[in-house]
């Protein structure tokens, strides 16, 4: 398929946030089953359920393009999860891990931001009003989650970790 024009890059785009949404279901599971502190469990829990909001609000924006929901791999959410992987195979302390797992979440944060920053201009150019705003909304919600987990990397002490049963 050849890409040159403004609704092919749009909807390459859609494809990839697609993709890499459906992934981070799984992987927020990860994050939430390796982590200790039930502060981050629960953070991971929750911005899971929005995740799956998120997969139902890229497949309206599917239909915005009369394009049916697809997904294209995307090799930077992969790259992300065998970097967990290989660090939970180090044998981590729990602290550790917990640590790490902020980070993970963090650096997803960061890439979603992007890929959304990215779609919202185009819906914007393409004339499709809707559309960017049901981005937006996704939009907002990485940022919370980024300004949730960078508050939790800021404030992680090492010493006083909440240890769940
Ligand atoms: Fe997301």
């Amino acid at each position: 398929m050849t890409i040159d024009s403004t609704e092919d890059l749009f909807v390459d785009g859609l494809k990839h946030a697609y993709y890499t949404e459906q992934r981070l279901v799984d992987a927020l599971e990860e994050l939430e089953g390796t982590s200790t502190s039930e502060e981050l469990k629960s953070g991971f829990a929750e911005h899971r359920e929005e995740t799956k909001n998120q997969i139902d609000r890229l497949e309206t924006v599917f239909e915005h393009v009369d394009a049916s929901p697809e997904g294209e791999e995307d090799p930077v959410v992969e790259g992300m999860i065998e970097a967990h992987e290989e660090f939970v195979d180090k044998d981590p302390s729990d602290e550790a891990l917990d640590r790490f797992n902020i980070a993970a979440g963090q650096k997803s944060e960061h890439y979603e931001i992007a890929v959304y920053g990215n779609l919202i201009p185009m819906a914007d150019q393409l004339g499709m009003d809707d559309a960017a705003d049901t981005l937006e909304e996704t939009l907002r919600e990485e940022q919370d989650e980024l300004e949730a987990l960078s508050e939790m990397g800021e404030q992680f002490d090492y010493g006083e970790l909440e240890v769940s049963e």
